[in-house]
């Protein structure tokens, strides 16, 4: 009848291909580490609470220590008749201990033990994420003091709208990525809740002491419902989500840098260390790894969607479904961790061609909206602000002039306001320089910003509430 755990009640076998379909020791063994950690708090609240004698903790903690040795030394050779991960590591525990290693999983279940091992795995991979999306605001921030004197054309609907510095495009990503550092900061806070305790579903007869455990282990408190708590998997769904986002900002980033390094616009050249050629045509210099990055970001969509399809519909309390939730956010992780190791460092080493760029600046009259607003200091309505500069871009495109090329009659004629003092506003760097809202491109600003990132950055925390 074989060696299963809960085979007493079975009059047959399982079908290997039954075995074969169940096991998830393929994937769910990256949870080893977390899973002894946790049968390590479990054994010694048992023995805390007198399920245990001391001498049998102590004996399955060394169990455990030596497993998990066996494990990390590629040494554990994991079965698949055993099904997953949790089982693997307690059937090696009672070869070693016999009656001993028979009593860990007292007042538990798999239910809530496999929610303990994936909040935990999830809790690390969240710190992880977080110094790494630290580590890609600093390549940012650390852009800004040598680039300060560059401008750039901002874009609308990929149109040339208005100038902004360099720096502020810098600080632009250090936003993005702050709000995804806030959200996984977040969602680290329901992740960690201890569910162990709450057994299969209903919780236990026998006197665990689950606030032992949840010390023991670093959670905040305890999930508090057992039905609820061995079937939740929102906390796993809102980091597949908080991927998805990060994944979001590195795919726009990553479009963008592509469009920049072109020869068309060439405002950017990539580092060749991240760049690859083409096997056929000699010159290519090509941006691959941005164009995966671009790429896997539908992998880390889809799995968000996977994940929350997989737990629709899905009735109280444990369902083997659950199984399914894992690949999805190994993947999503897995792929995020490695398109943030080539973002920081393309971000670092990027060169702007500032040639080209200022080459570029009066093209796309991005000082129009200055001089609508030069008239809307001097009292003129907005929309007849807007109406009288939009005539003279036209007759300056006619002309294939710049705003500030045009005769000065003609400015005059089209309001008495625009007189020789438009020269002291017109063209980008007076643009940029006349910027004065909060949050704007105006250098003040945005000196003032930088000035708060480096703060907050060599702080490690999160950005200042202002
Ligand atoms: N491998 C399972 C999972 O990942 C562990 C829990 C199984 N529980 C059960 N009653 N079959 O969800």
């Amino acid at each position: 009848m074989g060696s299963k755990p809960w085979n007493g009640v079975f009059r047959q076998a399982t079908d290997p291909r039954v075995e074969a379909f169940t096991d998830s020791t393929g994937f769910d063994s990256r949870l080893a580490r977390q899973d002894i950690q946790g049968s390590i708090a479990h054994a010694e609240m048992l023995a805390r609470v007198g399920l245990l004698t001391s001498a049998e903790c102590q004996q399955i903690i060394e169990g455990l220590d030596s497993i998990g040795r066996e494990i990390s030394e590629g040494r554990f050779v994991f079965r698949p008749e055993f099904e997953d991960v949790h089982m693997n590591i307690e059937a090696a525990l009672i070869e070693k201990l016999g009656d001993t290693g028979r009593k860990l999983h007292t007042g538990r279940s798999r239910n809530d033990q496999v929610s303990t091992d994936f909040r935990l795995w999830i809790r690390t991979a969240i710190d992880i994420l977080n110094d790494q999306l630290r580590g890609l605001q600093q390549a940012f921030v650390d852009r800004c003091e040598p680039d300060m004197d560059v401008m750039l054309p901002g874009y609308t609907h990929m149109r040339r709208a208005q100038p902004v510095l360099a720096a502020h495009y810098w600080l632009a990503y250090c936003e993005k990525f702050e709000r995804d550092r806030q959200r996984l900061a977040d969602c680290r806070r329901r992740v960690n809740r201890l569910p162990l305790g709450t057994a299969a579903l209903a919780g236990t007869s026998l006197p665990i002491d689950r606030d032992f455990v949840a010390n023991k282990l670093g959670f905040d408190g305890l999930a508090m419902n057992s039905l609820d708590a061995s079937s939740d998997r929102d906390f796993a769904s809102e980091f597949a989500f908080c991927l998805a986002m990060i994944a979001e900002h590195l795919s726009g980033w990553a479009e963008e840098w592509i469009l920049w390094s072109t020869h068309e616009f060439g405002f950017l050249r990539l580092p060749q260390a991240f760049c690859t050629g083409s096997s056929i045509m000699p010159q290519k210099i090509n941006p691959d790894v941005l164009e995966l990055i671009r790429g896997k970001t539908a992998r880390v969509l889809g799995n968000l969607q996977a994940l929350l399809v997989l737990l629709k519909g899905l009735p109280l309390a444990y369902n083997r479904d659950y199984q399914e939730d894992k690949e999805r956010v190994f993947d999503s992780y897995d792929t995020v961790v490695s398109c943030l190791e080539m973002a920081t460092p393309l971000v670092a080493g990027v060169a702007l061609d500032r040639e080209r760029i200022e080459a570029g600046l009066d093209q796309g009259y991005l000082d129009a909206t200055t001089l609508m607003e030069y008239l809307i200091r001097q009292g003129v309505p907005q929309r007849t602000a807007h109406h009288t500069v939009g005539l003279l871009v036209a007759s300056a495109m006619r002309q294939n002039k710049t705003l500030a090329e045009l005769a000065p009659a003609e400015l005059q004629a089209a309001h008495p306001a625009l007189d020789q003092r438009v020269q002291g506003i017109l063209g980008v760097q007076q643009s940029v320089e006349a910027m004065q809202s909060v949050g704007s491109t105006g250098p003040a600003q945005v000196r003032g910003q930088l000035a708060q990132w480096h703060r907050q950055l060599a702080g490690g925390g999160q950005k200042e509430k202002k």
